[in-house]
């Protein structure tokens, strides 16, 4: 489709007074520190400058944005709270980056009907804790929960450890309010639990990364708060026997909340930067599971944990750890949730999102440990094991970031490749974005592709709204 394409337009003097009238002079800036904070997110250590950074606060100032935009062809990259991992909100291609951390509003949460509806700019568990005082649940909770924002989970279907029992973010979204990019405004479904009516468009949405349109309101399904959880952490001198008990808990008929699984490598690095309770770690230790059991009978979560307890002997776990109270337990999520940001400060690149079948992943730990060997690499495994969704960094001499280099490329796609013969796909919950498009092809028929390009070019026929992300045209 590269001919379709057309070149973008700048930002100019002119467009800069329109958007000014539209949202006011204090939310359009042009001076270099905020281009500078606008032009990273989390991922690995890029910077890209947009020409202006606009914050807009209503759905009809984003709409008459996007009008501008789609006449005069400029690039626009939306961006919640900058927490993603797989440069969905770089304005790689400058232009405007559309910044939604103005829509921070949960507007109202229903309890007759179990649902809240949230503006995009509302942190992730801001919004957890609010209906959580309504004794209601909204499980999905990235490790950034306390940064990220709703919207951003939206545009990259985001899990989190809760995942496993309770599904990702698409299980939860009923309905949006959505900017397109010709800056024709939508409701892409209606607020109810069951919906056969046309095209799945909330769904198509959901992961679509920011590229199809910009969300401003979300209507999102809850469900009851469950009363306890209980919490153990099971070490293992062997990784591969930590990832072979997963789904042998799962076999048995048992359902955890979380089921995470950190290499020794990953919590060695993390312990040293969180303070937190010492996890206690001798030499002989490869890895550990995290594994939580929630629901409102303590009897049944107590012999779930019996249960489970057992299984892991089989596998040769070692003494296992039951977290006591809520300071135990906080903290142990504290060591997980933070294990991504530390082994980045260390120096591994990109954390890949790499997703098996579960019963895969003894395999996958194997032959990318061996790769390893072969291309001279170190790795660290972390992640939602219950999932079969692994967090894999690589750390190579020399290397900093791993987009753009070509020992990395070569690397990563043998990597990718593993994942796809083991049935598996290359992102569970970070989205393809920037840095991950190049590898697309290793999972998709050119079909596939064709497919998306034209519903990309249905929504956006001038190619302004996040272009180059996922795919290019
Ligand atoms: C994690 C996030 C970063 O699982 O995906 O830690
Ligand atoms: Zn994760």
């Amino acid at each position: 489709m590269q001919d379709d394409v057309l070149p973008l337009g700048l930002v100019t003097e002119e467009l800069i007074s329109r958007f000014e009238g539209i949202v006011g002079q204090a939310y359009v800036l042009a001076d270099d520190e905020n281009r500078k904070h606008y032009g990273h997110d989390e991922t690995e250590h890029l910077l890209y400058l947009p020409e202006i950074v606009i914050k807009p606060r209503t759905t009809t100032e984003v709409s008459a944005i996007m009008h501008i935009c789609n006449e005069y062809r400029v690039a626009v990259t939306p961006r919640g709270a900058g927490t993603g991992l797989s440069g969905g909100a770089l304005p790689h291609l400058g232009g405007v980056l559309l910044s939604m951390e103005r829509f921070n509003t949960i507007l109202q949460i229903d309890e007759r009907n179990g649902q809240v509806i949230t503006e995009p700019g509302v942190i992730t568990e801001v919004l957890q804790n609010a209906v959580k005082e309504k004794g209601l649940f909204y499980p999905p909770d990235p490790s950034s929960r306390g940064s990220c924002f709703i919207g951003g989970n939206i545009a990259e279907n985001s899990g989190g450890p809760k995942a496993v029992k309770y599904g990702v973010v698409k299980d939860y979204v009923l309905n949006l309010e959505v900017v397109l990019p010709t800056g024709e405004i939508i409701w892409t479904g209606a607020n109810v639990l069951k919906n056969s009516t046309g095209y799945n468009l909330t769904q198509l949405m959901v992961g679509s990364e920011g590229t199809l349109g910009i969300v401003t309101k979300i209507v999102l399904k809850l469900i009851p708060l469950p009363k306890y959880d209980l919490l153990m952490l099971a070490p293992f001198r062997s990784l591969e026997k930590a990832s072979e008990a997963v789904s042998a808990i799962f076999r048995a008929g048992i359902t955890p909340s979380a089921m995470e699984l950190v290499e020794i490598d990953a919590l060695k690095i993390v312990s040293t930067m969180v303070d937190s309770f010492a996890v206690p770690v001798t030499d002989d230790i490869a890895a550990h599971l995290i594994i939580e059991v929630d629901g409102n009978n303590m009897d049944v979560l107590m012999a779930d944990m019996e249960a489970i307890a057992g299984i892991l002997e089989q596998y040769e776990a070692g003494e296992i750890f039951f977290a006591d109270d809520a300071q135990q337990k906080a903290e142990l999520w504290k060591l997980r949730r933070r294990t991504a940001e530390a082994v980045k400060i260390k120096g591994y690149t990109i954390e890949e999102d790499t997703v098996v079948p579960r019963a895969e992943l003894p395999e996958l730990i194997r032959r990318v440990k061996t790769l390893g060997k072969e291309y001279s690499f170190h790795a660290v495994f972390y992640g939602h094991a219950g999932d079969g969704n692994l967090h894999i960094r690589i750390k190579k001499e020399g290397i900093s970031n791993s987009f753009g280099n070509e020992e990395m490329n070569v690397i990563l796609r043998k990597l990718f490749i593993i994942v796809k013969e083991l049935g598996g796909t290359i992102s569970g919950e970070h989205g393809i974005g920037l840095v991950q498009k190049g590898f697309m092809d290793i999972i998709f028929e050119e079909t596939n592709l064709r497919l998306m390009r034209h519903i990309k070019k249905v929504f956006d026929p001038n190619n302004i709204l996040n272009a180059g992300k996922i795919f290019d045209m």
